[in-house]
């Protein structure tokens, strides 16, 4: 999710949706599912309190209570005003403080002042929810046949953008908690020393040279960054069976990889220097030992778990480190299509990446989805064909193809049922925040 914003790539959303379906649990479906991603949001803020809702610790990040009404404020721009006859918002101006990159939709607040706006408050933010939420309901419960061919690809849209937005929900109270000495718990989670060590070697599967097909089937929902479905050759290349573990990466540490160019991109190396790197975000080193800041608090770096908070830079210095490189993202698509869509996600609740098993599984791909999300070296461009929609939901993906790397997978921040093999995030190359790991690929031996 990129953005160009951080939140565009949470945003990129342009979508298309064909999941459409027919029959009398129609209605029924539709609001089941409407209520249970907004409830989720809910819950997740369990245990925050008021003062953690409004902090903005830095420009990428958003408060929590700004996700809880941006998101709102989308199904009351694009659903209610348009479809809702009479609708009027209550305070008209939540238009201008929680637009956030939509020109086609109006003028909006300045990302980087978000912070600063105590009102409203946390109370009122969760009444202009839970009003946007009744209106929908009673929009949805009762539409007509005709009506819901309409609002049902917006609802489901307003759905996964909200997914999005509990992904940088959890990221961004993690950065805030961050800055915090008292380092605060999110979620209390069991220490894991005991957990099984990744097997020392990373193993690698290969493929051979194939003319694939990328891109979404149509079967579903899908951002239309995902198309034009098209056919692309790739060639033959191996990929590790596994990401990159902690103790792995502590090893490039070590051997100075931080401070040898030879391994950086130009811009990385600038990067690196400017911003003294000498870890991935949230590390520590304390008597000789690395910790790391977590959403469960303040804990030891576990060497199997995978790592993460890596930026681009970081990724592909440590790829040349090994003498591999990162993959495409036509190759990671061409691996994952055989994959089941299963690991740590969001709703597992561990908000942060578990520990590798050993060995036994090296023959197969392990973690593709879930964790972390995964680094490709494909910059984030349009495929073959693909033209923005017009209007402002055509922003949600199109205008941020510019200056920015692929992700894929999913982590432990995504939900199950929000990620697919064919999903493009994207973020700036020195983005560090989210989730982001390393998976490496390589040249026919
Ligand atoms: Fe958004």
């Amino acid at each position: 999710m990129s953005l160009a914003s951080t939140e565009a790539a949470t945003d990129t959303v342009a979508a298309k949706t064909t999941d459409l379906r027919s029959g009398s649990g129609r209605v029924e479906g539709l609001l089941a599912r409407f209520h249970q991603v907004r409830d989720f949001t809910n819950s997740l803020c369990t245990g925050l309190e008021p003062e953690d809702y409004v902090v903005q610790s830095m420009s990428d990040v958003s408060p929590t209570k700004w996700h809880l009404s941006h998101t709102t404020w989308f199904f009351e721009t694009f659903i209610l005003k348009k479809f809702s006859p009479g609708y009027r918002s209550e305070i008209p101006q939540y238009a201008y403080l929680f637009n956030s990159y939509y020109n086609a939709a109006g003028d909006m607040h300045r990302r980087d002042l978000r912070g600063l706006i105590s009102r409203p408050t946390v109370k009122e933010a969760q009444r202009y929810r839970a009003s946007v939420d009744s209106h929908i309901d009673n929009l949805i419960s009762d539409a007509d046949e005709k009506l819901l061919d309409e609002i049902e690809p917006l609802v489901v849209l307003g759905i996964h953008h909200e997914q999005q937005h509990q992904e940088l929900l959890v990221t961004d109270i993690k950065h805030v908690f961050a800055q915090n000495p008292l380092y605060p718990v999110f979620r209390g989670r069991p220490r894991t020393s005991d957990a099984p060590k990744a097997s020392k070697d990373g193993r690698y599967i290969d493929f051979d040279e194939t003319t694939t097909e990328i891109g979404h089937d149509g079967r579903g929902f899908a951002y239309d960054n995902e198309g034009p479905r098209h056919r692309a050759l790739v060639s033959a290349f191996s990929l590790a069976t596994r990401p990159v573990t902690n103790g792995e990466f502590i090893a490039f540490i070590e051997d100075n990889g931080y401070t040898r160019p030879e391994f950086w991109l130009s811009l990385g190396w600038m990067t690196v220097n400017d911003q003294r790197w000498q870890a991935p975000l949230y590390w520590t080193k304390r008597e000789g030992a690395w910790w790391n800041f977590t959403l469960s608090g303040f804990r030891p770096v576990d060497e199997s778990e995978s790592v993460t908070h890596v930026s681009y830079f970081e990724a592909d210095a440590y790829a040349n480190w090994t003498g591999a490189r990162l993959p495409t993202e036509f190759e990671w698509e061409r691996a994952a299509l055989d994959c089941p869509i299963e690991g740590n996600f969001v709703e597992d609740e561990n908000f942060h990446p578990l520990a590798l098993a050993t060995s036994g599984n090296d023959r197969r791909l392990q973690r593709m989805f879930g964790d972390v999300w995964e680094w490709t070296r494909s910059a984030y461009s349009p495929y073959p064909g693909y033209r923005a929609a017009p209007g402002a939901l055509g922003e949600y993906n199109g205008k941020f193809m510019c200056n920015q790397y692929v992700l894929r997978g999913g982590s432990c921040a995504t939900s199950r049922n929000h990620i697919r093999p064919t999903y493009r995030n994207f973020f700036q190359p020195e983005k560090r925040w989210q989730f982001t790991g390393i998976r490496l690929a390589r040249d026919p031996q």
